[in-house]
């Protein structure tokens, strides 16, 4: 199993010619789901005390198992968010697969680490972020978001902590309400509350919307103080605290003082970790419809309660590589972490998110170096360790075919390629906007187009798109919108043409 032999350079050359034959495809097959059943029947019992052997292995994923999988790189895959890897990505990838790269520490994947720092240092420089920012590649938006909120709430804590001041008996986290559903994982994770903010038709969360969550979370927190005070006082008739304690002094700065640092409503007073919000997130690019929060209020509200700001781009901040579109991120240099997934809209292979601290120490506080003698070697001191930045230990140097991809065609192809994927998306929208029989749900911001066909119902979305699936043609599941069902594309393939979104839309007649 181990040894090179003459078997194993045989299954050697049969991977590398499945593998070249899927990377020379000029346009892949789409392919479609099977039920278990059917997969089941077609490969048998795959598992064997004595093996397969690889060629069969091999056959069965590349007949069967390969086929029930929708390509994601089909440029008529205009589902979810799918994925556009560059082929040097993919090659790449191979390679890294190959390499046995432990991608957690300085000590062991030096190497790795110092190529996916330098992407990393790309995307901070895209946003703006100092030269001091940093972070790691995670496996997706969803881990993104977790740890950067993990790291947060971590912040909110340890400064109530160094200020003498007592801790929420809660904590929470306020976002728009077409934030991504990895925040309510998140949340649920973090046992912590997430309170999703009604955005109105725009779907944007702004400044505005924010500072009016706060005043009434600080409104709150003041009645249930003042009801806590006249219980108080009432206790204080007959001698006694509400909690049976003698009444005596507070001491300054405990959770009813105002002044220096309290949270009230004060100018000078505001805190929202003092009420329990540990962080704001605004989403750079929603995944329903593409839009951007008002990430500039937002910040500017924040800064004023001391709150984090965390940036969900996880499909989104691609964009910032775009000259036309980055003008709807304005405020991104001052947030204190955002997420972007490469496997989104930068053509990179499955799995990878860039997640990027301002302050990379608030990060390393919350997540590393996990506590273990044998880990103590990796010295979190002085070396750049991934693992501390997120959660997780072992890791893939999952950001390196990303690196790969950079180095190999330079950052002006990221730029045009975004660029033609916004152009497919604006002729898209004209299309729609043009035939009759259509209608736009909202004007498209990023690269998302949400439409109608007028007097479809639920029935019409379903068996039009699960006959484009069955007929190879395309992969465009409906989606939602305030309980009605409509189309939906997400366009991250440079590849998708005017032509394609053509021929989907006849399809509608
Ligand atoms: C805005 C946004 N945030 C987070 C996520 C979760 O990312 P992942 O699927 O990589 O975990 C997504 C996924 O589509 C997303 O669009």
């Amino acid at each position: 199993m181990h040894r090179f032999d003459a078997d194993t350079a045989d299954l050697m050359r049969a991977v590398f010619d499945a593998t070249r034959l899927r990377l020379g495809f000029d346009q892949v097959p789409l392919d479609g789901p099977a039920t278990p059943v059917e997969l089941a029947a077609r490969v048998g019992q795959t598992i064997t005390p004595g093996g397969l052997g690889g060629r069969r292995a091999l056959e069965l994923f590349d007949e069967v198992l390969a086929r029930a999988c929708i390509s994601a790189d089909h440029p008529r895959n205009l589902a979810f968010i799918p994925a556009a890897p560059t082929r040097s990505s993919v090659m790449f990838d191979l390679l890294v697969g190959a390499s046995s790269i432990y991608g957690g520490s300085w000590m062991e994947g030096a190497g790795a680490v110092h190529a996916e720092n330098e992407a990393l240092r790309w995307l901070a420089d895209l946003a703006g972020l100092p030269a001091a920012a940093g972070g790691v590649f995670v496996p997706g938006g969803t881990v993104g978001n977790l740890s950067a909120l993990v790291a947060a709430r971590g912040a909110a804590r340890a400064r109530l902590l160094a200020e003498g001041r007592p801790l929420p008996s809660r904590w929470r986290f306020i976002c728009g309400d077409e934030a991504h559903s990895s925040l309510y994982q998140a949340a649920a994770v973090l046992d912590a509350e997430i309170v999703p903010i009604p955005t109105g038709a725009d779907g944007r969360l702004t400044g505005p919307l924010l500072a009016a969550a706060l005043a009434g979370f600080a409104r709150e927190d003041a009645s249930v103080r003042e009801g806590a005070s006249i219980r108080e006082d009432a206790s204080a008739v007959r001698g006694l605290r509400p909690d049976g304690h003698d009444h005596g002094d507070d001491g300054g700065g405990g959770y009813g003082d105002d002044g220096g640092g309290g949270h009230g409503d004060g100018e000078a007073g505001r805190d929202a970790a003092a009420l329990g919000v540990f962080a704001v997130v605004a989403t750079a690019g929603t995944t329903q419809f593409g839009v951007v929060d008002d990430i500039r209020g937002i910040v500017d509200v924040a800064r004023e309660h001391r709150l984090w700001v965390h940036a969900d781009g996880a499909y989104g901040l691609a964009a910032l590589a775009a000259p036309s579109a980055r003008v709807r991120f304005d405020g991104i240099a001052d947030v204190d972490s955002f997420i972007v997934d490469p496997h989104k809209w930068l053509f990179a292979p499955f799995d990878a998110c860039a997640l990027l601290y301002r302050d990379p120490a608030q990060g390393l506080a919350a997540h590393g170096p996990q506590r273990a003698d044998y880990l103590e070697v990796l010295d979190s001191h002085t070396n750049w360790n991934p693992s501390d930045y997120a959660i997780g230990l072992s890791r893939r140097a999952r950001g390196l075919p990303f690196w790969f991809s950079l180095a190999t065609h330079g950052t002006q192809a990221y730029a045009d390629a975004i660029e033609a994927t916004l152009a497919t998306t604006r002729a898209a929208a004209a299309q729609i906007t043009a035939r009759p029989e259509l209608e736009l749900v909202r004007e498209p911001e990023l690269s998302v187009v949400v439409f109608r066909r007028r007097g479809w119902t639920d029935t019409d979305y379903q068996q039009w798109s699960s006959g484009l699936l069955r007929a190879g043609f395309a992969f465009v599941p409906p989606t939602r919108v305030a309980g009605e069902a409509v189309a939906r594309f997400a366009i991250v393939n440079p590849r998708t043409t005017p032509d394609d979104i053509g021929a989907i839309l006849s399809t509608m007649l």
